[in-house]
């Protein structure tokens, strides 16, 4: 790609939590991040590092005018919808987003001839398996996702590979682990409502702002009985973006790479890690356990390294919750600030609403 001239990518998905933070990787490396993202569950002010377009995935019109407006070269897809339990009662609405709207994302890319893409994929993709809890997962392993969520992503990245097999696109597919921690300027950080993931429902419990922890099952074959995951700093994902990006690919190319760390934590571990950087117990109990939780999700993280030429830098459990318990007790937004929240805060205008 040419980075003569602040080269747009068009960041889908970019007012939410990862894709915030990618916005940001990609302005601190001379790209201009084009948010374009509906709202439903990102925030504006999560959107600082280039323009707002306020529109839905399934637009294919608005897509295509955002495109020509910003001049996109290329493009990094989070719309999507992710909440696993959620999948489980409306997988129609799941297929509908994630499998339809990335089919009318790639329809109008090629219309206007973008020929890049980094999709934002998930673990979620390999469920467990036949697969030992030991075992870590590398991109060939089985894939058997244990919840519509997990399919429509399989799905997505099938559907993407042959798109640039038959059409020319060049793509690479993330499968993110467990993303977590913030970013350490307190600008952007997790916001997710409802909330359902460990690190802040856990820091809620810590600082009695919330319910107790309910620790979701402890008879699984693993270390200490309970899950275990793999937890990868949201800065060393959205780094991982900037680098598939930057990457040689021949047109036609479809590469699918794990990010994670390739460390198992188990929930306890991370219940004591928040308990140790909060400066409290962590008030939990021990209850059945959530359905389709696989009980261990490890990456392999060797293709990260040699394909792309990226190792996570800030994936400590340590350095994760103490980013995580900073933004918690301080967000910027989030935790009823959107209801209140205006434009404005945003250096950037938006275009489109
Ligand atoms: N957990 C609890 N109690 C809670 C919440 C979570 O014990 O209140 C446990 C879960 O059972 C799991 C672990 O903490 O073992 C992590 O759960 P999260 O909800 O934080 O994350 P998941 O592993 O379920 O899912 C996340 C993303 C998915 C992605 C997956 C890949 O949300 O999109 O990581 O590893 F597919």
């Amino acid at each position: 790609m040419d980075r003569g001239s602040k080269p747009a990518v068009l960041v889908t998905g970019g007012a939410g939590y990862i894709g915030a933070h990618t916005a940001k990787a990609l302005h601190e490396q001379g790209y201009l991040p084009v948010v374009y993202d509906n709202l439903s569950s990102g925030f504006r002010q999560a959107v600082r590092w280039g323009p707002l377009v306020q529109g839905d995935i399934r637009d294919a019109a608005a897509l295509g005018e955002a495109m020509a407006a910003h001049k996109v070269q290329a493009v990094i897809h989070f719309a999507g919808l992710i909440e696993v339990g959620r999948s489980t009662v409306k997988p129609d609405l799941f297929w509908e987003v994630n499998v339809a709207g990335t089919t009318s994302l790639l329809q109008v890319m090629r219309e206007h001839k973008v020929e890049r893409l980094v999709f934002s994929s998930s673990a979620a993709v390999y469920g467990q398996g036949a697969r030992s809890a030991q075992q870590s997962i590398a991109e060939d392993a089985e894939k058997a996702p244990s919840s519509p969520y997990g399919d429509t992503k399989l799905a997505a990245e099938w559907m993407i590979a042959a798109q640039c097999r038959a059409y020319g696109l060049a793509a690479v597919a993330l499968r993110y682990f467990n993303a977590a921690g913030a970013d350490p300027s307190g600008l952007i950080g997790e916001a997710h409502d409802p909330e359902t993931h460990l690190i802040p429902l856990a820091i809620a419990a810590a600082l009695g702002e919330g319910k107790p922890l309910t620790v979701f099952g402890q008879d699984f074959q693993t270390p200490d009985g309970t899950c275990l995951r793999d937890y990868i700093h949201v800065s060393d994902l959205a780094r991982a973006h900037v680098a598939a990006l930057g990457i040689e690919l021949r047109a036609g190319a479809f590469e699918a790479v794990n990010v994670g760390t390739g460390e198992g934590r188990s929930v306890m571990q991370v219940v004591d890690a928040v308990a140790k950087a909060a400066g409290c117990q962590v008030p939990h109990s021990v209850g059945a356990r959530r359905a389709g939780d696989p009980p261990s999700l490890v990456a392999d993280p060797s293709l990260a390294r040699d394909l792309l030429g990226w190792t996570p830098r800030h994936s400590s459990l340590q350095e994760i919750v103490a980013d995580a318990l900073r933004w918690e007790t301080r967000p910027a937004y989030g935790k009823g600030v959107r209801a209140s929240s205006g434009r404005g805060s945003s250096p950037f205008t938006s275009s489109a609403d």
